[in-house]
């Protein structure tokens, strides 16, 4: 179908129908006149590039309309196209009749000028989509939102939607944020010691979900292949360039997948999806390359065509421990790693992502395989350059009886988990599965190095304003 009254800026400028007329709306990003004649870079978001604009003031337009058109007023423009005198553009149209939607006051327009800082353009989210930056990782982050579909989809994977309100706190991968309808208000007032929760709009206590692994596992022990999309919560006050209190995963689940094949699907799906960046969001990344990180491309491109280092999480706790390194955080076997652990085997050891398998038991979730030698499970983690843990999976435990035994020695309440346990009740089977954090691969991708910059509206500690 045809976009109602417009021709999109990215279709235009690649058109070859000089001679033409057209339609086409968007905001101005510059406005810069002489005497006889004013030139408008015109942006519709379809592309990072702008489409000129040549106004013959002459040409029988109100001076007060000219004045109003500034960086930020939106307006319809008619004209014909033509091959572009100047150097920066193929076309550009020779406008006849214009229309303006809104006006920008220049004094108040907070994106007037060029080059503000992330941290500013974060203050005011509302409006930064309309900055080049923000424009390129938003249509980034469609363009991988639309990957990972594509891909699943291709490779026999059915989308399963589990849900963002559960009664289960099993995970353990964070901090809840609880849900309820109860008035908090009041409770306090009524000085009520023990609040009853069958009295509130679920008859328990609930939560936003921190992952939907355990009902995605439900879903491969029937449809084979599954995975989720969608987003999660986890109320840590972790206030790092890498956590988000609300961030999108996607979680693969697999039957009959062993940590092995678990690691190929890991590999080869985000290699797939970065190749897929570099194939179709050629003029964004060159944009962020050219900004904010001259060394993206070559990153991306040699993600791509490296295969990652697998590594038992026992070498490299040896490899951290030979490294000489003075860590902020101390490094042992059973320590849970931190990033700058993570980066150091990735970024100064191997130069390449690292899988990190078979990790000890104590600091992975009670679901996952146990091996034979009672000390270690089948966890693995991506660890990439720049971000550290971009992936965390598992094979998952299959015995019922292991995986009761380890859920009694972790203290865990197993009276809402009865529906999980039935999987290994009635037809059990070594299954897998991983989660992507979308934002990660959106920061590796992108080049961002601030979590808060690759997501719309950003949720984080003291931060719900957009
Ligand atoms: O390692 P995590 O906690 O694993 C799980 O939740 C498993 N249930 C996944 C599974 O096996 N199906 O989280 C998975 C990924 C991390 O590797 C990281 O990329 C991302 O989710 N992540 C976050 N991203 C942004 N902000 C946070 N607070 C994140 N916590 C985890
Ligand atoms: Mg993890």
């Amino acid at each position: 179908m045809q976009i109602p009254g417009r021709i999109r800026i990215s279709d235009i400028l690649k058109s070859t129908e000089t001679g033409k007329e057209f339609t086409v709306k968007g905001w101005v990003r510059t406005m810069r006149a002489n005497k006889n004649v004013a030139f408008v870079a015109l942006n519709d978001g379809s592309t990072i590039n702008n489409l000129q604009l040549v106004i013959d003031v002459a040409g029988g337009f109100s001076e007060e309309l000219l004045k109003q058109i500034t960086t930020g007023s939106c307006l319809k423009a008619e004209g014909l196209l033509v091959e572009s005198k100047g150097s920066g553009q193929p076309v550009e149209i020779q406008v006849k009749n214009i229309e303006l939607y809104g006006t920008a006051d220049t004094q108040t327009y907070p994106l007037q000028k060029k080059g503000h800082s992330l941290e500013f353009l974060r203050e005011i989210a509302h409006l930064r989509p309309r900055t080049n930056t923000f424009g390129a990782v938003l249509r980034i982050r469609h363009a991988m939102a639309f990957a990972i579909h594509k891909y699943f989809n291709d490779n026999g994977f059915y989308y399963l939607h589990t849900p963002l309100i559960t009664a289960s706190d099993a995970e353990g991968a964070g901090a809840m944020f609880q849900v309820t309808t109860l008035k908090i208000e009041e409770l306090i007032k009524s000085e009520t010691k023990n609040i009853d929760y069958s009295q509130d709009f679920f008859g328990k206590y609930t939560s936003l979900t921190v992952s939907g692994q355990l009902e995605g596992e439900l879903g491969a022990l029937a449809l084979s292949q599954i995975y989720t999309f969608g987003p999660t919560f986890r109320a840590e006050n972790s206030n790092t360039p890498r956590h988000l209190a609300e961030f999108w995963m996607i979680e693969p689940e697999m039957a009959f997948y062993e940590i092995k094949e678990n690691m190929d699907l890991a590999e080869d799906f985000i290699k797939y999806l970065v190749k897929y960046a570099l194939d179709h969001c050629v003029d964004d990344l060159a944009f962020l390359n050219k900004m904010w990180d001259k060394e993206l491309l070559e990153r991306l491109q040699s993600v791509v065509n490296t295969d990652f280092v697998r590594l038992d999480y026992t070498e490299g706790v040896e490899i951290l421990e030979r490294s000489g390194v003075k860590f902020e955080y101390p490094v042992y076997w059973g320590a849970d790693l931190q990033a700058e652990h993570e980066r150091y085997l990735v970024e100064r050891h191997f130069k390449r992502p690292v899988i990190l398998t078979n990790y000890p038991k104590e600091i992975k979730a009670f679901y996952m395989k146990q091996n034979d030698d009672g000390k270690t499970v089948r966890a693995m983690d991506v660890l990439f350059p720049a971000i550290g843990e971009i992936i965390g999976g598992s094979q998952r435990e299959e015995n019922l009886d292991k995986l009761q035994t380890r859920i009694n020695e972790l203290n865990i309440p197993t009276k809402d988990l009865w529906w999980y346990l039935d999987t290994r009740r009635f037809g059990t089977a070594p299954h897998s599965g991983f989660g992507l954090g979308f934002e990660r691969l959106l920061l590796f991708v992108t080049g961002m190095s601030n979590i808060r910059d690759v997501i719309p509206f950003p949720r984080t500690p003291k931060n719900a304003d957009f």
